[in-house]
């Protein structure tokens, strides 16, 4: 067989280990300007500023930044139809909003379309993984499964699992959900690159029954991953308060069950108190932190350097459709917005770390996606440095490379997109 070299030039950056909060100068930062990324049958080999010899497919992209393919480790395939619904909190977007495009989702041809849509949609934004929550509907998982597979990317997902407090049509129940589960992981976990997170929706819509066949599927197989919601509403929280009121806290809920583990992403973790933050270090939990959808559905500000502080892992995740845009760099902006909030510096580094090698570390997966290193997947994107006239005189007064990568996260978005590459296959050319 062949063996298929493909050599990209541009500037290399990614990241060699965890950067340190609010450093510009760190040594964590692999920047590489003008390098060729060699890529042998989908893997990366190497990089070298030397040109390549002819045995390379070569793809010229000077001047342009090539970063590993972005990781979303919190979405809602179904909610791309939701994106950009105007004004309620959580309980209420959920009931008004979300629950009744999910619905839509029992018909399969629905799934399917919406699955399809989604990840070219994740793709032309430059994301090359992601954490999804598809619908309670089996046919949902597995259109997202099968579409996923079809395009080569690395994707977590589940079934999602809720038998209570949602409306006809979006509740299971635990004995034919848990049939549902064991089923599809049989099929799809750890085959080509997809696996299976456990999906509790969140707290609220499952009884503890169902909570306690999650917590037997996680324990009888710790490959398995576990996505759900925490402590991201305020109302919400209390709601939790009331329905477990044997639970210390919301997060202690999924503690009880055996839902933490070093698989599990829980969304938002806003409403923690210390003893939560210790809980998620010491079962190595992460938190997907969602800037743009907790500004949008007015639910509170993350404190990411409490996080840091008691050593939990923390990701960056859009959660379309209560975040406003599946662009990881519009994400990241208004991470960066958060953290101002609190008085904190959020640097380009800490926060585009968070959606490549720290979001595939914190997912067991950093010796697949994340970065650059040799034996790595070649999932890639080509940036452009800057589009229009504001960022490109922007960027042409950038001093340093914090400072020029910091501007191009608060600048671009998707339309910066030159190319995305998963597995070494080139998805998207624009
Ligand atoms: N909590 C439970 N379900 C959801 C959801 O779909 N989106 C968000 N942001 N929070 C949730
Ligand atoms: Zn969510």
């Amino acid at each position: 067989v062949p063996v298929q070299r493909l050599a990209l030039r541009g500037d290399l950056l990614d990241f060699m280990s965890t950067p340190a909060w609010g450093a510009e100068d760190d040594a964590a930062v692999r920047f590489r300007p003008d390098h060729w990324l060699l890529i042998e049958n989908g893997r990366i080999v190497g990089a070298q500023p030397e040109d390549p010899d002819p045995s390379w497919q070569r793809e010229d992209h000077a001047g342009r930044m090539i970063l590993p393919g972005f990781i979303d480790t919190h979405v809602h395939c179904p909610q791309l139809d939701v994106i950009a619904s105007y004004g309620s909190e959580l309980l209420d977007w959920l009931n008004r909003y979300t629950f009744p495009a999910e619905r839509r989702y029992a018909d399969p041809a629905v799934a399917q379309a919406g699955a399809e849509r989604f990840l070219d949609a994740l793709l032309a934004h430059g994301t090359t993984s992601a954490v999804v929550f598809p619908t309670v509907h089996k046919g949902s998982a597995e259109a997202l499964f099968e579409s996923a597979r079809a395009r080569g990317m690395r994707l977590v997902a589940g079934k999602v699992l809720m038998d209570r407090h949602a409306p006809d049509g979006l509740r299971d129940d635990v004995a034919q959900a848990e049939r549902d589960c064991i089923d599809l992981i049989s099929r799809f976990h750890g085959k080509d690159r997809l696996a299976y997170a456990v999906t509790v929706r969140f707290a609220p819509t499952s009884t503890p029954e169902q909570l306690a066949m999650a917590g037997a599927l996680c324990k009888a197989d710790p490959t398995l991953y576990m996505q759900t919601h925490v402590a991201e509403n305020r109302a919400e929280v209390e709601w939790v308060a009331k329905l477990f009121p044997h639970a210390r806290s919301y997060l202690d809920v999924y503690a009880r069950e055996g839902l933490l583990h070093p698989r599990a992403v829980l969304a938002h973790g806003i409403w923690l108190d210390e003893a939560d933050r210790r809980v998620l270090a010491e079962t190595g939990a992460q938190v997907a932190f969602c800037p743009s959808s907790n500004l949008f559905l007015g639910s509170g500000l993350f404190d990411w350097p409490a996080a840091r502080q008691a050593g939990f892992r923390v990701s960056a995740a859009s959660d379309v459709g209560g975040g406003t845009s599946l662009s990881m760099q519009r994400t990241l902006a208004d991470g960066y917005k958060v953290q101002a909030l609190n008085g904190q510096r959020l640097s380009a580094w800490v926060a585009l770390h968070a959606a490549t090698r720290g979001a595939a570390e914190a997912l067991g997966l950093g010796a697949e996606i994340g970065s650059f290193d040799v034996g790595s997947v070649a999932d890639v994107c080509v940036w452009d440095w800057a589009q229009g006239p504001v960022a490109q005189v922007r960027d042409a007064l950038a001093r340093t490379p914090h400072e020029r990568v910091f501007a191009w996260l608060t600048l671009s978005d998707e339309r910066n997109l030159r190319a995305a590459y998963v597995a070494g296959q080139a998805r998207v050319v624009a």
